[in-house]
């Protein structure tokens, strides 16, 4: 791999050491420093309080405002008519907003929520597709101190009514559709559903994406196109001054239980978090045309699709719709057209372009392009070198950023704003500055190089989560525990004799399906939801393009016999619990699931079958019977 437009080692790692001894070392000094790039009403009266650990809180004291931040701010300079959304919508349309046209554009949705009795603390659920109207009611919610919780607009409506329900959501935003592939995703009917099992919710603002036909409950739900008309254009709305730790926004995860945590995240040390690993990792400068290509209702959009390129002041690009639509060309037809210059994707994309074959991308050209990123699950050195190759022409490194819905950005990236790192296939290379990440075994030893342990954070930084909504003992419980003193990601790690970090996937019972985050015990309880299941387990099968797509063995009740029909049915089933992101790719009915003697599903046993591996140590079965039952499947 000589050819890898990549630095030299020594270099890199001077520069990075440098900038990270002080950050490790000192970490007040250095964050007293870098946290000034924003601007404060009210400077912080200290950098970091530890004395109720591990509910870390940074800045403390400081006032900071997330919308003012990312428009005023802004707006104030040349940037004002500098555009800051390139939007493209599935049918080829296109719209740009200056930053200068968000602002006008915030003030006026963050009155239109006054007027609805939003204040500060409320939390709202937005459930829209990736329409420019979604940054817009974030940043106007950032803007008077409301809470936005986005919910995936591929989710259901149960999961979308659990999320109201945790949050107590007093305002629902919802469109009257969205469009994927050509169809119509009927949100407002789904929210509908929802709002059926919800208490908190006041009132709906709808807006009109699609056109179609949709109920309106007279006195609840509203056109937004009609509230927004009577706001005038010069409205200005005094954005809060907000305490550092005011939540900005709680975003719904899947863990290891069957329901999803909200994990909600700070305004102050998230936003410095999200623009200095921004700088650090990507280095965009003022003529860079970002894109990255995750959806909203995931961290990946909410911090490097608004927050981080809107802090940066950046021109950032959001899509509305499927990767491959109309063609497989669709992509790079957008790289194309609008001169993209970093994009910012998951390996899942690329496995599925590999797939479609290089003449899609070759259709195209793609020389704007300076640097690709990939996050979201590991990459696979094959995706990698056809992504290096392909793509980026052999031209531009590939900035492997590992980080997680928790962390708030990036934690381990190459830092290219730095120095950039020489690159290997399939590695994140080294932590950011600030991040004292390590591997470790089950006794929290660091383990030697080339071998599998499990990766920890040793440290606080800004842009750790808050907790989880509602429910502080979980956040302990959770993150805290498996090592007391140190955040525990849940994912297995491996450092190579030079340092290098590699993930490798997650460590507990937590799918990475398509790059989705889905907990394998929230498909199970799907499942045991359905009256012909007695019991559930799911595993995630290695998939070519997904990385993997969740499997389930389920014992049917008395009286329920195994058929195709049963099969799809409890299939249908989750996508109506969870979403269609979450459909089991199959399901084994099976008489019996293995378990230890104490009655516990042995799950790790079933991985390794679905997985062709050895099943390990056995000695604690309850019934071996079963267990060749299973075993007989998968040889046949
Ligand atoms: C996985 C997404 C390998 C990991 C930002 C993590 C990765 C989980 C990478 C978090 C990467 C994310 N290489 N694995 N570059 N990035 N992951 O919360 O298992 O949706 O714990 O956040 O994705 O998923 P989440």
């Amino acid at each position: 791999m000589g050819v890898l437009p990549t630095g030299e080692k020594k270099v890199f790692l001077s520069k990075l050491e440098e900038i990270s001894r002080k950050a490790l070392e000192r970490p007040e000094e250095f964050w007293d420093e870098h946290a000034r790039v924003l601007e404060w009403f009210k400077q912080w009266d200290k950098v970091l309080d530890d004395k109720d650990k591990p509910s870390y809180r940074w800045f403390v004291g400081g006032k900071i405002n997330a919308s003012y931040n990312a428009l005023d701010r802004h707006v104030k300079t040349w940037r004002k008519n500098k555009v800051a959304l390139i939007w493209e919508g599935e049918d080829g349309s296109v719209k740009k907003y200056t930053f200068r046209d968000l602002y006008v554009e915030v003030n006026r949705v963050a009155q239109l929520l006054k007027n609805f009795g939003v204040g500060k603390g409320d939390r709202i659920a937005l459930y829209l597709p990736m329409i420019p109207e979604l940054p817009i009611f974030m940043l106007a919610a950032a803007r008077i101190g409301a809470i936005h919780t986005v919910v995936f607009s591929g989710f259901s409506s149960d999961a979308l009514a659990k999320r109201i329900n945790d949050a107590k959501a007093k305002l629902l935003i919802t469109a009257d559709g969205g469009f994927r592939r050509g169809k119509i995703i009927p949100l407002k009917e789904i929210a509908d559903k929802a709002l059926e099992s919800t208490f908190s919710v006041e009132n709906v603002i709808v807006v009109k994406r699609t056109g179609s036909n949709v109920n309106m409950v007279e006195g609840r739900d509203f056109w937004f196109h009609e509230l927004i008309d009577g706001i005038p254009r010069n409205t200005y709305v005094e954005p809060e001054k907000l305490d550092a730790n005011h939540p900005l926004f709680i975003l719904y995860t899947s863990g290891t239980t069957g329901t999803p945590k909200g994990v909600y995240h700070s305004t102050g040390g998230y936003l410095v978090w999200v623009y200095w690993t921004l700088k650090w990792a990507f280095d965009p400068k003022d003529d860079d045309i970002w894109w990255c290509t995750a959806d909203i209702g995931w961290i990946t959009g909410h911090s490097y699709i608004v927050y981080g390129p809107l802090l940066h002041g950046l021109t950032s690009l959001m899509y509305e719709g499927a990767p491959d639509y109309p063609a497989p060309d669709r992509w790079w037809s957008i790289v194309e057209k609008h001169g993209v210059t970093i994009l910012y994707t998951a390996p899942t994309a690329i496995r599925m372009f590999m797939r479609y074959g290089r003449k899609w991308v070759e259709m195209h050209d793609l020389s704007s392009l300076r640097l690709l990123g990939t996050v979201g699950e590991p990459i696979n050195p094959e995706a990698w070198n056809w992504y290096f190759e392909v793509v980026g022409k052999k031209r531009c490194p590939i900035i492997d950023t590992w980080w997680q819905t928790e962390t708030g950005g990036f934690m381990i990236a190459p830092a290219a704003g730095i120095a950039l790192p020489p690159l290997k296939p399939g590695s994140a290379t080294f932590p950011l500055p600030g991040v004292d990440a390590d591997v470790v075994d089950e006794e929290g030893r660091p383990v030697e190089p080339n071998t599998r342990g499990y990766l920890v954070i040793k440290k606080p930084w800004p842009g750790m989560l808050l907790g989880v909504w509602g429910d502080q003992k979980r956040y302990i419980d959770t993150y805290w525990s498996r090592y007391p003193g140190w955040y525990y990601p849940g994912d297995y790690a491996m450092k190579d004799e030079e340092g290098y970090f590699w993930i490798l996937g997650r460590a507990d019972e937590v799918l990475k399906v398509a790059a989705h985050r889905i907990g394998t015990m929230e498909i199970e309880s799907a499942l045991v939801s359905h009256p012909a299941v007695a019991e559930a387990a799911v595993v995630g099968k290695p998939d070519p393009v997904k990385g993997e797509v969740p499997l389930a063995f389920v014992v049917l009740r008395e009286g329920y016999e195994p058929s195709r029909e049963l099969e799809e049915e409890l299939i249908e089933t989750v996508a109506e619990n969870i979403g269609p992101i979450a459909k089991p790719a199959g399901i084994v009915f099976v008489g019996k699931l293995p378990k230890t003697r104490s009655g516990k599903i042995m799950r790790r046993v079933l991985k390794a079958i679905v997985r062709g591996e050895p099943v390990g140590d056995i000695s604690t079965i309850e019934d071996r019977a079963a267990l060749e039952e299973i075993m007989g499947v998968f040889k046949s």
